[in-house]
């Protein structure tokens, strides 16, 4: 292995912030040293960009490592996966020369996500009072599904009878609340139900046991990377409910959404960004005013990879990093987007809020809290300073280390890598 690259068999990269933090380059660079890489939760609502000599890809279900050629590629049991999406992608790689054929496998026990969910996440969406700002890939009403014992699961396709009951289940659940919200069906539901079957059979193909697999792997002296969507504060259990996805992003639901068990996970790298951003509704304490918003909306383009819709944009929040290094329990950090600061006279860390009940230090539970705390925030000289260039820390300028120097000792975390751009080689390894 190269010099300050990551030990273990089993690692995991998760996002520490509300998803968009770069795990997909990371996962990019880490994938070089790995053989098998799995995504374990999520679906097509992820949008992870990862850039090749002169090439963009965005990936929404096929695991980043598949631009790696070789690299054996999972989508664990924790993901819900869109099977007309899934293979748009896949066929799109393989158009533009990734040999995609082979390396993809689909883990027999991952639910499906139907058309029909994605018309009750717009329905949803529509008529609630407290409007989550979805993705619209009908991500939570399949992991309700599943919750809920009605689910489809990629094993169930090799049995018309069990898809015909729980296809038809499915399409008047949605028909029924769309009635009940006075919404005309346009009438095509049926034929794009039909499509995802089809594309279904295509799917039978890539069938797997992935927790099987990637214990096998492990047994045989290979090395193992589970890549998380979203962030730690969109974690279904840890994250700022309502405002969250359906599924734990959490460093937990590694383990369980790939099918192994959690004492085989030795490393989990934590993704934050050098600032934080969120798209989607609900609070983002750290939030910059609207002039600095679009300032680094601007220099970070921070417009969502799968919606497009602009992120908004504030300062570090050391309380939900550090709170992520706890739930993760993180062994080690990725500071990405380090060069977006580059132009900045000052670069703000928030390290406490202050409520109407007193400072707190720790990341609150109750979301709507949240939305009122006052951050306080301590202010470093920014560097002022080109650190595309930088690939060890000792290139980087004295407040850039003592920036990142700051934010390890908040994070009680050692920082392991750090980006500087989006090339692959715009990176450092500590
Ligand atoms: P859902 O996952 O589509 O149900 O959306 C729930 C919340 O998670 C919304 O605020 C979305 O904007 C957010 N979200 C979902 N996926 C991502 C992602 O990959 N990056 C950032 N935010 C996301
Ligand atoms: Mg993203």
């Amino acid at each position: 292995m190269p010099e300050g690259s990551i030990s273990g068999r089993c690692l995991v990269v998760v996002g520490c912030q509300w998803g968009d933090e770069g795990k997909g380059k990371i996962v990019d660079v880490l994938a070089e040293d790995v053989d098998v890489i799995a995504r374990y939760q999520g679906g097509a609502n992820a949008g992870h960009t990862v850039h090749v000599a002169n090439e963009e890809f965005v990936l929404h279900q096929i695991p980043s490592g598949v631009v790696h050629p070789g690299k054996r590629c999972l989508l664990g049991n924790g993901v819900v996966l869109d099977v007309l999406d899934f293979f748009e992608e896949y066929d799109a790689l393989e158009a533009r020369g990734i040999e995609v054929e082979g390396r993809v496998g689909v883990s027999q026990r991952a639910h499906l996500v139907m058309p029909y969910h994605r018309l009750l996440d717009k329905v949803a969406e529509d008529r609630a009072t407290q409007k989550i700002g979805t993705t619209g890939r009908g991500i939570g009403p399949a992991y309700e599904a599943k919750a809920g014992r009605r689910g489809l699961r990629v094993v169930d396709l090799a049995n018309a009878d069990r898809v015909e009951t729980l296809v038809e289940e499915g399409i008047g659940r949605v028909r029924r609340r769309m009635a009940d919200a006075d919404m005309e069906d346009d009438g095509r539901l049926d034929e794009a139900v039909e499509a995802a079957l089809i594309a279904g059979e295509r799917l039978q193909g890539l069938a797997t046991d992935t927790g099987l697999e990637i214990m096998e792997a492990i047994r045989g002296g290979k090395r193992i990377l589970l890549e998380g969507a979203q962030g730690t504060a969109l974690d279904l259990d840890h994250g700022t409910y309502p405002f969250v996805t359906s599924s734990n992003t959490t460093a937990g639901g590694a383990a369980t959404g790939s099918g192994i068990g959690p004492t085989t996970i030795d490393t989990v790298i934590g993704v934050v960004k050098a600032y934080t951003t969120r798209v989607g509704n609900g609070p983002l304490p750290t939030g910059f005013d609207e002039v600095m918003d679009e300032r680094l909306r601007e220099l970070g383009g921070e417009f969502g990879a799968t919606t497009g819709r602009p992120r908004r944009c504030g300062w570090f929040d050391a309380l939900l990093a550090r709170f992520s290094a706890r739930v993760n329990g993180l062994t080690g950090l990725a500071v990405t987007k380090l060069d977006v600061l580059d132009t900045l006279h000052e670069i703000s860390i928030a390290t406490a809020y202050r409520t109407p009940g007193g400072t707190v230090e720790e990341f609150p539970a109750d979301t709507w809290q949240l939305g009122k705390v006052e951050p306080v925030y301590e202010t470093l000289p920014g560097w002022q300073a080109p650190t595309h260039e930088a690939r060890k820390l000792a290139d980087l300028p004295s407040a850039a280390r003592r920036y990142l120097d700051r934010v390890e000792e908040l994070t009680d975390t050692p920082i392991q890598m750090v980006s500087v751009g989006t090339r692959r080689r715009q990176i450092i390894r500590v």
